[in-house]
């Protein structure tokens, strides 16, 4: 079992998880930290003690608020544009150094890289799993002229905003909501693509979120997914206590739930008995840049930070140095960015 599963609500809201700081490049929200102790105390108390899953619908809520939070702040839009993920730096570029790159470029780069390596050539059908403001579902669904695209998210606001970036850009081909990832009100075998970017890190149920997708997906449709993960710990390589400590840091100031490996994403897909030619890869080093390159942007344009006043000063301070524990954590290997692809069995029948 990877480290993290076993534990309750009560010993920290496992479903509660605050969008990265990361993802804001110096954005004005609070740390996790300050968050995940007042989420204890705004949580009904129904739900202490309960499991992740059980205790689900009043997370959701919550990571749903912080992301309209962030949503109409703005700085987050202003700093990443339409996507909330890391972005790919090729070995020419990384020797050329990342800040020569454009930020938001390397973004869709990763974007067109992991289309590349689901193998998907042309879905007709395609879900988003936590779509953010939609930037990947306008990309694909500008590629894909004749797919119908559809993204769902926690946030209203990033409905919303999602659909005026559609409008302003002609896109039709594609539709936003709200819905949880681990209930979705999906028929089974809807999509012949179903992409998860970096919304793993928010799910308090793996399992669950793994299951759900491979349910909605048609049979011979791809499954990708992308997401921080930590190192696989096996008996011969078990974490270090340095290591728990770290990890229990990620884990807290950005008030994630809990990280899985990404061989742990490849178990979980092969064993809904569904889905072969499952494939996981470490995409640490061409995403590694977008790290230090998240703080860089902020230090060449900091003055939408600026006029937001000391105390967005101070909590910005407090960011950085988490982007800096998180960056070193995927340099030494504590971390990884994990890849994780698989086709459903054509025949839709369990192996
Ligand atoms: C880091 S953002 C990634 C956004 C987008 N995939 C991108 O790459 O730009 C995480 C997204 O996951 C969504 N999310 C988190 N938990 C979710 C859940 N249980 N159901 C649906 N969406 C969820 C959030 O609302 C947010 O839109």
């Amino acid at each position: 079992m990877q480290q993290g599963l076993s534990r309750s609500c009560d010993a920290q809201c496992c479903c509660v998880t605050a969008p990265r700081a990361l993802h804001t490049a110096l954005r004005p929200a609070g740390p996790g930290a300050r968050w995940s102790a007042a989420r204890q105390h705004q949580m009904p108390a129904w739900t202490r003690g309960r499991s992740p899953q059980q205790s689900l619908d009043p997370c959701c809520i919550s990571v749903g608020q912080e992301y309209d939070a962030w949503t109409e702040e703005g700085v987050l839009e202003y700093y990443w544009g339409e996507h909330i993920h890391l972005g790919t730096y090729s070995e020419a570029e990384r020797a050329a150094g990342y800040t020569k790159k454009d930020f938001k470029q390397a973004k869709y780069d990763f974007i067109d890289e992991m289309l590349a390596f689901s193998g998907a050539s042309a879905p007709t059908s395609i879900l988003d799993v936590g779509c953010g403001f939609g930037g990947t579902s306008r990309h694909l669904a500008k590629k894909f002229r004749n797919a119908s695209v559809r993204g769902i998210t926690l946030s209203p606001k990033q409905v919303q905003r999602g659909g005026e970036l559609a409008k302003e850009q002609g896109v039709t081909n594609v539709t936003f909501e709200v819905m949880d990832a681990l209930a979705m009100q999906i028929p089974d075998n809807t999509y012949d693509l179903v992409w998860a970017c970096e919304s793993g890190e928010h799910m308090p149920d793996k399992k669950k979120y793994v299951e759900e997708m491979v349910r909605v997906l048609k049979p011979g449709g791809t499954l990708v997914i992308a997401c921080w993960c930590q190192r696989e710990e096996t008996p011969d390589r078990p974490f270090s206590s340095t290591e728990r400590k770290e990890l229990q840091f990620l884990y807290d100031e950005w008030a994630h739930p809990y990280f899985i490996s990404y061989q742990e994403f490849e178990r979980l897909m092969k064993g809904t008995g569904l889905m072969e030619g499952v494939v996981g890869e470490d995409w640490t080093p061409q995403t590694l840049p977008s790290w230090l390159h998240s703080i860089w942007v902020g230090v060449v344009d900091p003055w939408i930070v600026i006029f937001k006043g000391p105390a967005i000063w101070y909590k910005t301070v407090r960011e950085i140095v988490t982007i800096v524990r998180m960056h070193n954590a995927f340099a030494s290997g504590l971390m990884q960015y994990g890849l994780i692809r698989g086709q459903k069995r054509a025949d839709g029948k369990l192996a």
